[in-house]
């Protein structure tokens, strides 16, 4: 330890014989101590857990990029490489997708802490339309990384994802051929999708999340005062950022290390079959986190189920200009609150619709055949299935 201290003292005064390096500790300093609202808590750590599931998504992605072969030949056979053969392989890859799954959760879980404490609110308007765009990034990062692997799942998903794509007036059928690269999935598709997956989207998010965070830094922690009423925190009022809250941070940081790795040991995420685009396997779901939408589309007529589905992001993007009351704190807002629960219920519901719909479950020894729109059918005895 003692002789740490010295080496870092050394490499201190061989940067500041060189540059003005006071100025940068001083920052640092004011921002280590910066004193956060006596609200903050454990709600408060999902952005930084959103932060560090993203750092790992991008250096399990770049471990993954050794061996991964992006063409429809040799996709499948290398995903199968890496978690049979390669050292370590299976677990970047249960890192890679697990973490992507959890970062999701993180996610969903920041952004309904900044709803329900109204911290979108002026002055914070452009950090949620940020963090909006953040969250649809997230998604996207999923749907492109999904057919990576070139199983049937994955090539089917595809099929039926951008197949919706289609349905859009005027250009629907052009964007379909250009996010598919052609007609239908082939080799096109997965180019594309793994550009979007491993160029495009990394930077575009780390663009996005530099300024969110950046913005946060500047404004501060929301407090939960009326807006225009937010005062400055007397240092040895608030909460210290280091050490309290940096603690805070470790202890649920090592719990979702501790979650992350039950998971890829104890729910190894399958690879199945090699695509093939000639037998289409029954009951293909998307992902988790599209089932509340893949569930409300079948209720309309395709058209105004696309409609109907654009509603949410559009809300959300907008939702800082449409609450215009001043109040911050969740007790003072009640219909926001209402508001935020019903959503937040609605997407649970029809995501358990998704995820039930055409299958069939037995129930209290009575076998039920769940049909599109999920309403149950008894199985009598005896019949298929
Ligand atoms: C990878 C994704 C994201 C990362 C890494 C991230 C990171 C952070 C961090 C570290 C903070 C400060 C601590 C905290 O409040 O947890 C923060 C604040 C904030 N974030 Fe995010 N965020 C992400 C996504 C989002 C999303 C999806 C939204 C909403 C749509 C959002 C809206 C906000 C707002 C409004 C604040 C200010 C909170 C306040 O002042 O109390 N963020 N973000």
């Amino acid at each position: 330890m003692k002789r740490l201290t010295q080496y870092s003292a050394s490499i201190r005064s061989w940067l500041a014989g060189r540059y003005d390096i006071g100025a940068v500790e001083a920052f640092a300093e004011e921002q280590a101590h910066k004193p956060l609202p006596t609200h903050v808590g454990f709600w408060h750590t999902f952005g930084s857990l959103s932060l560090f599931l993203f750092l790992n998504q991008v250096v399990t992605g770049i471990l993954l990029m050794i061996y991964y072969r992006p063409t429809v030949d040799t996709a499948f056979e290398s995903v199968r490489f890496i978690i049979t053969k390669a050292h370590f392989g299976w677990l970047i890859r249960g890192l890679h997708a697990w973490g992507a799954t959890l970062m999701i959760l993180c996610v969903l879980c920041h952004m309904l802490r900044t709803y329900f404490m109204g911290a979108y609110k002026k002055p914070r308007e452009v950090t949620w339309i940020l963090g909006v765009l953040i969250f649809g990034c997230t998604v996207t990062f999923g749907f492109t990384g999904y057919l990576l692997p070139w199983s049937q799942l994955s090539y089917w998903a595809t099929v039926v994802g951008t197949e919706i794509t289609g349905v859009i007036p005027f250009f629907g059928g052009y964007l379909k051929t250009l996010l598919r690269g052609g007609e239908g999935i082939t080799g096109e598709t997965l180019a594309r999708f793994y550009v979007l997956h491993v160029v495009v989207l990394p930077w575009a998010l780390t663009a996005f999340i530099a300024v969110h965070l950046f913005l946060m830094r500047v404004q501060g922690l929301a407090t939960l005062e009326r807006v225009g009423e937010e005062k400055p925190i007397p240092k040895g009022v608030g909460i210290p950022f280091f050490p309290h809250h940096v603690l805070k941070e470790g202890i649920v940081f090592c719990l979702l290390v501790a979650v992350l790795l039950t998971l890829i040991v104890g729910w190894p995420i399958e690879l199945g079959e090699k695509a093939n685009p000639l037998s289409t396997p029954v009951g293909i779901k998307p992902e988790w986190y599209f089932l509340p939408t893949y569930q409300l589309l079948k209720y309309f007529p395709k058209m105004i189920g696309l409609l109907v589905s654009l509603v949410p992001p559009l809300l959300l993007l907008l939702w800082p200009f449409l609450d215009r009351s001043p109040e911050r704190h969740p007790k003072k807002r009640r219909v926001a609150v209402a508001i935020g629960i019903t959503a937040l219920a609605l997407a649970i519901v029809f995501g358990v619709l998704g995820h039930i719909s055409e299958s069939t479950r037995s129930f209290r020894g009575q076998k039920y055949e769940f049909d599109m729109y999920s309403v149950p059918h008894r199985v009598q005895p005896g019949t298929h299935p």
